[in-house]
């Protein structure tokens, strides 16, 4: 299943709280390695994680304002990916064609989601308001959460096909949404949204065990 899935369409990148104003985080999609933001405008934005001078890691970037300056030598980019100011040379004005690579950023159902540039799929738009709850590392790649999840959990095999779905869990008042966030050969991060607070610790328990599942050796 690995070789035949890849990047495509819409992917969830972690949840919204994730990515809090002012920071920059790292989010791995198969072998996208990318960096996502937020500035003071509150919008999350989606960078391959990658300065354009000497491919320094733009996760660990600091933003002020609605900018982000690499760590390694300073070179800020405005809000579209452009650079503006490279602290070396105070007086230039940089050339257009320095730009962090864009990803396409949206925020729906509690959780951020990337997209290629290039791709055509219109943003996914998850109907209801869900509140963050918690993520999980699940260290299985996807060939193998894939054989778990069609041994007995059903209604999961359902949330792999789309990269989320919602569930009823036992105990729970509302639904839960759950995106799986492959990430190759390194597993994949499991991102869980429920519906009100009253669910957030129960959920946060499920998710737990749900890992333990998920994680159990596979009968031969
Ligand atoms: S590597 Fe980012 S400014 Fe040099």
């Amino acid at each position: 299943m690995d070789s035949v899935v890849s990047f495509a369409g819409w992917m969830p990148a972690g949840l919204q709280n994730a990515a809090e104003t002012g920071t920059s985080v790292r989010a791995v999609i198969f072998e996208d390695d990318i960096a996502i933001w937020r500035g003071q405008d509150g919008l999350a934005r989606a960078w391959q994680n990658r300065c354009p001078h000497r491919g320094m890691r733009l996760s660990y970037g600091i933003v002020r304002e609605n900018r982000l300056t690499c760590l390694y030598h300073g070179w800020t980019y405005d809000g579209t990916g452009g650079c503006a100011h490279i602290p070396a040379h105070p007086d230039l004005v940089p050339p257009k064609s320095i730009r962090a690579k864009a990803y396409g950023c949206v925020e729906t159902g509690g959780m951020i989601w990337v997209a290629r540039s290039e791709s055509s799929e219109p943003p996914p738009q998850i109907s209801g308001t869900w509140m963050p709850c918690r993520t999980m590392q699940v260290n299985r790649s996807l060939t193998g959460l894939a054989e778990v999840l069609g041994t007995g959990k059903a209604n999961l095999a359902l949330a792999m096909g789309a990269w989320a779905g919602q569930l009823r869990v036992a105990g729970l008042q509302g639904a839960v949404l759950l995106a799986v966030q492959p990430m190759g050969a390194r597993g994949a991060m499991l991102h869980a949204c429920v519906t009100g607070p009253e669910d957030l610790t129960r959920a946060s328990d499920w998710i737990e065990s749900l890992r333990g599942h998920l994680e159990r050796p596979i009968a031969a």
